[in-house]
């Protein structure tokens, strides 16, 4: 049965799906990385494919940009595709002082300044986590893959532009980048009893207007990507 977002019908998806938030960049890893791959959704442009990666079936959907949208897409996928876990792929802003252009984070948790858990009427402050197997999974493989990762906190945030300036807040919290995606992805699998995780290369770092080029981020990317395929198929 299709969702009014995604057209595919059930068994479409892998139980496994990886969520760059660029469509194009789903279909560059399905063209670059998967066997067999085929388009599983096209509506909105938002593409998605199914294929496998060293012969495990793997899947990868767009998420398009914001907490709304990827609440839109991880929902559909883990309610009506029985979709198992969802590692999200993307870009991430640096926030703590330590963290440099191109570094890979595992987002361990993720803050925010979203009212996406408004919808839980919970009587306190939930703290969006990523799946532990899925975190200590991929922390294992980057330490084989000798690629350097770091873990922690991280923020999504609903403004990309945002006048409040409050970066510098976070950072004294210890956050170490910030994204607009991974505590609605984390709120959705935890509701659903179901697996996230979030992985992002740092492109920029705002509080010192540093940027990678478009060349550099390509290839963060792919470090990335190989990260979240060998995390997939140790599973
Ligand atoms: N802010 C918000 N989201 C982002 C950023 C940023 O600086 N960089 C990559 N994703």
């Amino acid at each position: 049965m299709s969702t009014p977002h995604l057209q595919g019908k059930k068994g479409d998806y892998a139980p496994t799906v990886l969520m760059p938030g660029d469509p194009l960049r789903a279909k560059f890893i399905a063209e670059t990385f998967l066997e067999n791959a085929v388009c599983v959704n096209e509506i909105r442009g938002m593409l998605g494919f199914t294929g496998t990666y060293k012969g495990v079936p793997v899947s990868v959907q767009g998420s398009g940009m914001g907490m709304p949208s990827i609440g839109i897409y991880s929902y559909e996928l883990f309610h009506e595709f029985d979709v198992q876990r969802i590692i999200r792929i993307g870009t991430a802003g640096a926030i703590a002082p330590e963290v440099q252009l191109r570094d890979v984070i595992l987002g361990q948790a993720a803050c925010t300044n979203s009212a996406f858990a408004d919808q839980y009427r919970l009587p306190g402050t939930y703290a969006p986590i990523a799946s532990f197997s899925l975190l200590s999974a991929a922390a294992e493989i980057a330490k084989k893959q000798g690629l350097s990762v770091r873990v922690g906190n991280i923020l999504s945030s609903d403004t990309f532009y945002d006048d409040a300036n409050s970066l510098a807040e976070w950072r004294k919290m210890h956050v170490l980048g910030i994204e607009m995606e991974a505590a609605a992805l984390y709120m959705n699998a935890a509701r659903a009893g179901k697996e996230a995780l979030c992985i992002c290369t740092v492109s920029d770092c705002p509080l010192e207007g540093k940027f990678t080029t478009a060349e550099e981020r390509q290839t963060g990317f792919t470090a990335m990507m190989q990260l979240a395929l060998e995390t997939v198929a140790s599973l």
